[in-house]
């Protein structure tokens, strides 16, 4: 069964306050969606598997550890973006995968538009990112896109949930953990979360 995980971390409580407000510039909306994705990586790739490996210090020989598992960065676009530099800065041998999908603002339905994986999404641990869960949507289309094309271990990382799209994602994958620096109280009537940031691609890309 799949949990939700919220953080409730000082610095992770006081960036996202920053990036809530209104005033925030795209510049600062950009630089700390980053650090804010940086800080979650950081537990949730706590699992990783590790293997052995002997080498040699400068004093001996020594068997530690490895990491023994790749990690992709699967960002949804185009907000998913806004957090791969955070994570790839904490991970820098990670691939970075592409999933093109975009919500119908009538219908809130998610319509794919572009996909492009690294192989080996089989045995590596598959960060699915995007800084909105709203109605979970696009998050589940991801998630099911990533599936049929082989994906064991996948997470979902979000900055920002609503109690509707954490439910959904849940019922349609009960095996994916879902990772959320708030978890906000609902959505409004146009599908926005309440009370949520906006309109996360277009203050990371000045594009409103
Ligand atoms: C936003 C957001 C998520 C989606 C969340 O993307 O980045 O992908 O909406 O909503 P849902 O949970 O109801 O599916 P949007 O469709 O605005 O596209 P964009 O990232 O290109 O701006
Ligand atoms: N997408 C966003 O960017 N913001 C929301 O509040 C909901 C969906």
């Amino acid at each position: 069964m799949s949990k939700l995980h919220v953080f409730n971390h000082p610095l992770i409580s006081h960036k996202l306050t920053n990036i809530r407000k209104v005033t925030t510039a795209t510049k600062d909306f950009r630089e700390t969606v980053n650090e804010i994705a940086g800080l979650m990586a950081y537990e949730i790739t706590r699992d990783l598997k590790l293997q052995d490996v002997t080498i040699e210090t400068p004093v001996a020989t020594t068997t530690q550890k490895e990491l023994a598992q790749e990690v992709f960065i699967i960002p949804i676009l185009r907000a998913g973006l806004g957090m791969v530099d955070g994570i790839n800065r904490l991970i820098p041998t990670a691939k970075i995968g592409h999933i093109g999908i975009y919500r119908d603002e009538e219908t809130l339905e998610p319509k794919e538009y572009f996909s492009k994986l690294p192989q080996g999404l089989e045995t590596a641990m598959n960060l699915v990112v995007d800084p909105m869960l709203a109605t979970g949507g696009s998050a589940i289309a991801a998630i099911t896109m990533l599936k049929a094309r082989g994906a064991q271990t996948i997470k979902l990382v979000c900055l920002v949930g609503a109690p509707e799209g954490v439910e959904a994602v849940h019922a349609a994958h009960p095996d994916v953990d879902v990772y959320l620096a708030s978890l906000d109280e609902k959505l409004n009537d146009k599908g926005y979360i309440v009370p949520g940031l906006g309109d996360a691609g277009d203050r990371l890309f000045g594009t409103k």
